[in-house]
Order: structure tokens, then sequence, then C-alpha cells
């Protein structure tokens, strides 16, 4: 029996984004038209039919998550019900069975308590990585929806996204590849979308960029946005913007960013399409936003062959971007009353 009260020895401060094996996983099944109450096991390895249509066909979705302890010592998740909204619109779009609010959310609250040692410690800038699945199992070979399907919710501790600790500053190169169709399945969050987009991720680091940032498909002008990651722009003339486009994953820290901007920083935010190359000379400051990168500021981007400074990121600390990363992440941690109820703390049952 693990001590549910004792930590785990990790170097919390250390942590890099890396699966770290914990002790409990939760797993649910859908067959015959419906899903089972599913269970926390401990197995980490997942047995499936060779022809499952998710190994051949990519049928197959997920989610991101950060469960983080606050000041007051609670473990918190960030508005979850919206991570719940986006899978039940991949889903949906992959012939795939909606998983019910009561499951996802429980599935992931069992499974955060379950590995209570391996949550990581106020202060140690460490998150506990939550990543709901949902795959199309079963025996098959045509190209047609699986029959069964599992949902499974692992944790691990991560540390930032893209460095040691704190606000990063991160370089994009703009990828030759498309990611996405205008008409294709970019705003979902399926496994099939990162697939292409690995070769795009080595080619930008291979030039020295951290990620490879997309243009608009139809185009090839407007921003859409990076490999793991929204994009928002504070321009000269102190507009905060970000790009509306069909072909992005809707992203939850980005919406919270928006609002953090509109209503705390009293910024005029627009999202609309922004051309990278003629709006370039207006922009002040970059970042890119999600889940694991939080907010990351950009600090050049390679594009026409040439590396381009983003000036207003150059001081770094009076910047727009420094603010709304203290706004999200104090709100994250505890530190800044949470007045938009966007946190979701878990009962750990201690
Ligand atoms: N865009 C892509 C392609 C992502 O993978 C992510 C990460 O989830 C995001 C954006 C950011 O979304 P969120 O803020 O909901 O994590
Ligand atoms: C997240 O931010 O949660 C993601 O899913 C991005 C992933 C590529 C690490």
């Amino acid at each position: 029996m693990t001590d549910k009260l004792s930590k785990k020895n990790l170097s919390w401060t250390e942590l890099g984004f890396n699966y770290i094996r914990t002790d409990f996983r939760y797993s649910a099944i859908y067959e015959n038209g419906e899903w089972n109450q599913g269970s926390l096991i401990e197995d980490d390895q997942i047995l499936i039919h060779e022809g499952a249509p998710t190994l051949h066909y990519a049928q197959q979705c997920f989610e991101g998550m950060k469960a983080l302890t606050t000041a007051s010592g609670d473990v918190c998740l960030f508005r979850p019900s919206l991570n719940w909204e986006r899978m039940n619109s991949t889903a949906p779009r992959l012939l795939m069975p909606a998983v019910p609010r009561e499951l996802f959310l429980g599935a992931i609250e069992e499974t955060v308590r379950a590995n209570y040692p391996w949550i990581p410690p106020y202060g140690s800038g460490a998150a506990l990585y939550v990543r709901p699945m949902l795959i199309g199992v079963g025996e098959n070979l045509g190209l047609k929806p699986a029959e069964k399907y599992e949902f499974r919710v692992f944790v691990s501790p991560v540390g930032p996204y893209y460095k040691d600790s704190g606000m990063a500053m991160i370089s994009l190169a703009v990828s030759e590849f498309d990611r996405a169709a205008p008409n294709g399945t970019g705003k979902y969050k399926a496994g099939a979308n990162y697939a292409g987009g690995l070769l795009a991720t080595l080619n930008a680091q291979g030039i020295g960029a951290n990620e490879a940032l997309y243009l608009d498909s139809a185009n090839n002008k407007f921003i859409d946005e990076a490999g793991s990651a929204n994009i928002v722009v504070f321009t000269k003339d102190e507009k905060f913007i970000t790009p509306s486009s069909d072909a992005i994953l809707p992203s939850i820290t980005r919406r919270s960013i928006m609002e953090l901007a509109e209503i705390e920083l009293n910024l005029m935010t627009e999202e609309r399409p922004i051309d990278l190359r003629s709006e370039f000379q207006n922009f002040s400051e970059m970042a890119a936003c999600g889940t694991a990168a939080v907010l990351a500021p950009v600090g050049k981007i390679w594009f026409d062959e040439k590396w381009h400074a983003m000036p207003g990121n150059e001081n770094s600390d009076g910047s727009v971007m420094k603010k709304l990363y203290e706004l999200l992440v104090g709100i994250q941690r505890g530190e800044i009353e949470d007045k938009y109820g966007w946190l979701h703390s878990i009962n750990l049952g201690l």
C-alpha cells in the first residue's frame, strides 16, 4: 500500500516534459453501444487487436490538462469542462462515441487522487500532466469505425515544456508543410494532426527553432498556430490579437489569456486573420500558448530564409506577455483570486 500522504522523492524542480510512470491509470470500455463504469488499473500497457482502427486509420483523439498544487494545498485542474467539451467535439468528427461528462471528469479526478504521491508540490514549478485519450480498438480491417473503444486517463509529473523553469523565450520557424486543410481536422485534437507535424518540428529544430509555425494552407499567408500551441500577438499600436482560423485547435489557454488581456489589462483584443509578412513590422510581442507551453514569448521567427527578431520581447520584464503569464499562472497556483471560477478543486480524500 502506498502511503497516501508521502510524496515521491523526485527532483521536482528539475522535471522536463517527459513520461514518468505513475501507479494508477483509469480505463473504461465502450461496447455494444454503451460505456462500462471503468476503473483504476495499474497496468500501463494496452493490449489491443492488430487490426484496431486506432493503429491503422488513426481513429484516436486525446486531451491534455494539468493538475497543480495551489498555495493553500488544494490540487486543482484548470477549466477541465472545456477539455471535456473539446473531446466531445473531436469524437463525433472521427465517428467515435461521446464520453459522458461524469466519466470524463470522474476518471480524471480518480486518477489524480490515486496518484497523490506523484503530484508536484506547490512552488516547484511542476505539475501533474493529465492525458485523457479515446481510441478505436477491436478487430477490423476495412476503412470503417471501430465497434469498441477505450477511454483511458494517465498522468505524469512534468516540468516546463520548453526550458528549465519559469517563462521560456522560444523561437519558431515557419514550416514548409501545411498542418491542416481549411476544411480538415485542424480544429480537433486528433492524433493524426500531430503525426504529420513530427517532420515539421524536426525541420524547425534543424534550423535552431524550438517549434514549427504553420501558416494557413489555403494562402500560405495567415498565421495558424505552432506545433503544440496557439499564437497571440501584442502589436505596436497596442492591440492584443490572435488568429481566427477554422484550422487551429481552440486552445483553452488562449481563451483564458484573451479574457485576461481584455479584462485585467484593459487591452483592445481582436480575433482575426493575421498576415505574417505584411503585419510583422507592427508586432511588438508574440507568444505561444497552451497547456504544456503555458505562455512562452517568441524571441524570433524564421521565415523567407532569415530570422526576424521580435522587438518588444527584448525587455521581457515589462512586457505584456510577462504580465499575462503572471496573471494566468498566479490564478492556476491559487496565488491570485480565481474570480472567473476557472479552478476545479479535486477532493483528495485524505
Ligand atoms: N494547439 C495545439 C496544436 C495543441 O496541441 C495545443 C495543446 O493542447 C494547443 C494549441 C493549446 O491548447 P490548450 O490551451 O487547450 O492546451
Ligand atoms: C498540451 O499542451 O496539452 C498538448 O497536448 C500539447 C502536446 C503536443 C504536448
